[in-house]
């Protein structure tokens, strides 16, 4: 399938701290590393590896090239990428000794992207069987809105949850894939199926709740299926949401049952959150089946 990636691009320097900084705490960190990230990066990496022809879009700044390196040498293509004399997106990320983070995010370019430049993406990826899109970047709901009225697929991660996210037309988005956090900020409910009824009723047609150690959830109006998570030794769980998107939807769209695509988000996140870092720790499709098979009870 031919997936259009529509997303951030961004720098993770990350910190791996003693504990969480208290407000007006100053720490020393133990180690700090610097990876690629961003939710498009890390979501256009993970559908690559599920097997998908994946094509990006969104914009890096004049430090940019080691994100475009990076996923030029796993096989993506990046010549719609636009570029920006000024900086890239970059992500300071804290780590605790059990896994939990928090981010400070710089938009940089990702927030220079513009209508212009949605339009050029749809008409040269018109043919794409998904449009898949997060909240980090400018233009999403043009974008959401455009994509919907060409008869594209589309996919939603309105991740990370700011308050703009509740004036968003979310009849426009075929998928909704989100975290329990976001979920419960955009309906205020705090259920889980509460909130995919919720979410239904603003108007998509297909729900995906991640909910941590508590699984994943999908529903889309008829049918409500749960999915267990998998129990493994948490180092960092950056890009656990992202590595879950790529996977699961790739496995949906392949007609896959459900289940079937929310127990193998589930696996490949479960992978992905054992190493430190997003997108470089994200599995191949053969680990993700190895550790299915090796942990079938589920
Ligand atoms: O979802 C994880 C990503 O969120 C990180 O890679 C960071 O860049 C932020 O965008």
């Amino acid at each position: 399938m031919k997936i259009l990636v529509f997303g951030s691009f961004n720098i993770d320097k990350v910190y791996s701290m003693p504990h969480l900084p208290e407000r007006g705490e100053t720490l020393y960190c133990e180690g700090f590393e610097i990876h690629v990230g961003g939710k498009g990066l890390n979501q256009a990496l993970a559908f690559s590896k599920a097997g998908e022809q994946v094509f990006v879009g969104g914009k890096v700044g004049k430090d940019g090239d080691y994100l475009t390196g990076y996923l030029k040498a796993n096989g993506i293509d990046i010549s719609d990428i636009d570029s920006s004399g000024e900086h890239t997106g970059h992500t300071i990320i804290e780590t605790d000794p059990d896994g939990q983070n928090q981010m400070i995010l710089f938009g940089g370019a990702n927030r220079e992207i513009t209508e212009d430049y949605c339009d050029y993406l749809l008409s040269k990826h018109g043919d794409a069987d998904l449009v898949l899109m997060q909240y980090e970047t400018s233009c999403v709901e043009y974008m959401l809105a455009k994509a919907h009225s060409l008869g594209i697929k589309t996919a939603l991660n309105p991740s990370p949850y700011v308050k703009a996210i509740n004036d968003i037309d979310f009849s426009s988005a075929d998928i909704l894939i989100l975290n329990e956090y976001e979920a419960q900020s955009i309906t205020g409910k705090k259920d889980a199926r509460e909130c995919a009824e919720a979410l239904y009723a603003l108007g998509s047609r297909e729900i995906i709740l991640t909910l941590g150690a508590d699984g994943s959830v999908y529903y889309d109006g008829e049918r409500y299926v749960t999915c267990p998570a998998f129990k493994v030794n948490a180092v960092d769980t950056t890009g656990a949401g992202d590595t879950f998107t790529g996977y699961c939807l790739s496995h949906l769209l392949g007609g896959a049952q459900p289940y079937d695509a929310l127990i193998t988000g589930s696996a490949a996140s479960a992978i992905e959150v054992t190493k430190p870092g997003a997108a470089e720790t994200i599995p191949s499709k053969d680990e993700v089946e190895r550790f299915l098979l090796a942990n079938k009870t589920m």
